[in-house]
């Protein structure tokens, strides 16, 4: 959709799972939920060859698909490593675990584990498995930008030493209230990142997620420079 050929792209699958493009055309997936998701277009159900999947927490609603992708593309997939060592169990070869803090290069591409406050249990048959902590990703794309996917997450304090130690140019955050931040938290959280690009997601999936791009831009009047991307599901940005 308008979306050139020398620049790395974005593309949403609704909810709060990505499709990024490299400009060296490496794929990569944050959080693979695409099946049952109820925003994902039915043309990316199947998001096709992967290079990196990239999980932030053992949730369905972002992990549902990652084993079925995972061995259909044999994508490297980076995760947390309790939720590794789950999906090693699971058959899925091509594994780095990791952890808050740390930062590995994958596809030419530094990926940075950071927190998020939340929690992230594994839905097993019919037990819940331990996946270690939930995290957020700062990902850095040869030649930029630097992409913050949050996660599920309230508002932290410490998004300020993610901007120091970081600097992310955008950040993907979720404001639909409930689970994660709504608007009001993620505009203080945009404050203490000053990330000047911002996709919300993790919204509008189901009625309980009730937070809006409006009440965010609302939120936020009072920033300068701030753009505030408000995506369609199968939509693709230039980045
Ligand atoms: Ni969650
Ligand atoms: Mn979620």
């Amino acid at each position: 959709m308008g979306a050139s050929n020398s620049a790395a792209k974005l593309t949403w699958l609704g909810h709060a799972t990505f499709l990024v493009t490299t400009v060296e055309g490496k794929r990569i997936l944050i959080d693979p939920w695409t099946f049952d998701n109820p925003r994902c277009p039915d043309d990316l159900k199947d998001p096709g060859p992967l290079d990196v999947m990239l999980i932030t927490h053992g949730h369905n609603d972002h992990f549902g698909d990652a084993v079925a992708l995972a061995k259909k593309h044999s994508p490297t997939v980076v995760a947390m490593l309790e939720l590794a060592d789950w999906l090693v169990a699971k058959g899925v070869g091509d594994v780095v675990d990791m952890h808050i803090g740390g930062t590995v290069q994958v596809a030419g591409v530094a990926v940075h584990m950071v927190a998020a406050v939340h929690s992230s249990g594994i839905t097993d048959g019919n037990q819940t498995v331990y996946g270690g902590n939930p995290c957020g990703f700062v990902i850095d794309l040869p030649g930029g930008p630097a992409l913050y996917h949050a996660g599920d997450t309230a508002v932290f304090s410490d998004m300020a030493l993610i901007r120091k130690l970081l600097s992310p140019d955008w950040g993907l955050l979720p404001i639909g209230d409930r689970f994660t931040m709504g608007p009001r938290s993620a505009a203080e959280a945009i404050r203490l990142l000053d990330v000047k690009k911002v996709v919300p997601m993790h919204y509008g999936t189901w009625p309980e997620l009730t937070g809006t791009p409006a009440q965010l831009r609302e939120e936020t009047r009072d920033l300068g420079g701030l753009e505030i991307v408000e995506m369609e599901p199968g939509q693709t940005l230039d980045l």
